[in-house]
């Protein structure tokens, strides 16, 4: 049984470092189409690399699919050469933007604090941060997953108010699955949703946490969308690879 409660259920796509210009405008237009035809039964995102958010916000209609930013600066403006603001993103007509992937956690040094000035300069710039939580490997096989992500909330965003925290999205992405084709079982995914939603319970009230979406990311695609997305506590996925073709997208989009 879904929630009787308002929060939304997203599916969000997450390009990475994938797509020129010019095949970034392709996919988004053709989603753009294939979504106009046909109504998803939920709420679409795409996140793009920053070069194209700007292009694909004038290409396709916003209030059908949001676009999210991958990353933004830990530093409001100035000299910092090659970095991307908030306010910037923001500029461009993205809605969102994904922070704390576990890519940007293990590649580009990113701590509990950098994530935590960066939701806090998404959210004055009024981006919605998706924030990114999961535990590795090791940790799932030593049964510490619950402790991870308790840790990764507490050092990043369990700072917020309840009312900024209710603009927040979060997306549980167990690393062991991310681009692997090993998937948390649906057991697994509702198991720890259900976990951190109580986290979130015990920190800002049964009411926020039940208006909190809380994506699965890792592996999912238009074969096992449906069955994550079915548990009450999956309000949707943050999807990598399936999300560079719009025919295994919409696949995973119909998954509700
Ligand atoms: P994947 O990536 O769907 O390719 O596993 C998910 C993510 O990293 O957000």
């Amino acid at each position: 049984m879904k929630s009787i409660f308002m929060r939304k259920n997203i599916v969000a796509g997450n390009w990475k470092m994938n797509k020129t210009l010019q095949e970034g405008l392709a996919l988004a237009t053709e989603l753009n189409t294939i979504l106009s035809n046909s109504k998803p039964n939920c709420e679409v995102v795409i996140g793009t690399p920053f070069i194209h958010l700007a292009s694909i916000a004038s290409a396709i209609d916003t209030s059908k699919i949001g676009i999210a930013a991958q990353n933004c600066a830990d530093k409001e403006s100035g000299a910092y050469t090659g970095e991307v603001s908030a306010s910037m993103i923001k500029s461009t007509g993205a809605e969102y933007v994904i922070l704390g992937h576990s890519e940007r956690r293990a590649y580009y040094g990113e701590t509990y604090e950098i994530l935590k000035e960066k939701v806090l300069l998404a959210l004055k710039n009024e981006l919605k941060p998706i924030f990114c939580i999961g535990e590795v490997k090791e940790e799932r096989e030593a049964n510490k997953q619950n402790e991870v992500v308790k840790a990764q909330l507490e050092g990043s965003v369990f700072n917020l108010s309840a009312e900024e925290f209710s603009k927040i999205v979060i997306a549980y992405e167990p690393v062991w699955a991310i681009g692997t084709g090993l998937t948390a079982t649906s057991e697994q995914a509702q198991e720890i949703h259900a976990y951190i939603r109580g986290l979130i319970a015990d920190k800002y009230g049964k009411e926020t946490a039940e208006n909190t979406t809380i994506l699965y990311g890792g592996s999912c695609n238009p074969g096992n969308a449906k069955e994550l997305f079915a548990n009450p506590d999956v309000d949707g996925g943050l999807i990598g690879g399936a999300s560079l073709k719009a025919a295994d997208f919409k696949g995973v989009i119909d998954g509700f």
